[in-house]
């Protein structure tokens, strides 16, 4: 079990913990959406409307199963769609241990509110919709996750600790 991927909803610090995981605990850093943007030479946003969401989920996937072929340690950021995909919590139960980082729909509004880069938000920035894509999504992370930090009104590195005594 060596690698850690980090799963949730945008804005709920998957890649700020990561990123504190890497630089302080000596883990490899793949944060998805990143890659796949070096990869595709496209913002997220941009992948959204040339080729559709369809499009994007292939790309993750094929990540998903690349990084089953790296050994060292590493902590994975994953984009808030990924476990929607039954093959993908597969290839990520193969392959480490899933850690679903639980936020409130507020908590998530503060954070994203003027993100350019959240295609799926565009035009519906607000905390209704942002709860109702929420809860739709909770059964997926509940069922992913081996274990459920709670991360509301905690810093990363707090949230890191966490990881660290139960990984
Ligand atoms: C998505 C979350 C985003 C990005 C894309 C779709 C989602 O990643 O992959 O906009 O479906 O929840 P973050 O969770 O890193 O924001």
């Amino acid at each position: 079990m060596k690698h850690i991927y980090l799963i949730g909803f945008m804005g709920c610090g998957k890649s700020t913990v990561s990123s504190y995981l890497s630089k302080n605990c000596g883990y490899q850093l793949i944060e998805m959406d990143e890659q796949i943007e070096k990869e595709q030479k496209m913002s997220i946003s941009e992948i959204f409307a040339k080729n559709g969401e369809e499009y994007f989920r292939g790309l993750e996937t094929a990540l998903i199963r690349n990084l089953n072929g790296i050994s060292d340690k590493t902590v994975v950021s994953c984009g808030g769609g990924v476990p929607m995909r039954q093959e993908n919590v597969e290839a990520m139960r193969k392959n480490g241990k899933i850690i679903w980082l639980d936020v409130s729909p507020e908590t998530v509004y503060e954070r994203v509110r003027y993100s350019q880069n959240r295609p799926l938000l565009e035009g519906n920035m607000n905390v209704e919709y942002i709860t109702g894509l929420l809860e739709k999504r909770i059964p997926k992370y509940r069922a992913a996750a081996d274990e459920i930090i709670r991360v509301d009104g905690k810093k990363p590195e707090e949230i890191a600790e966490e990881i660290l005594c139960i990984s």
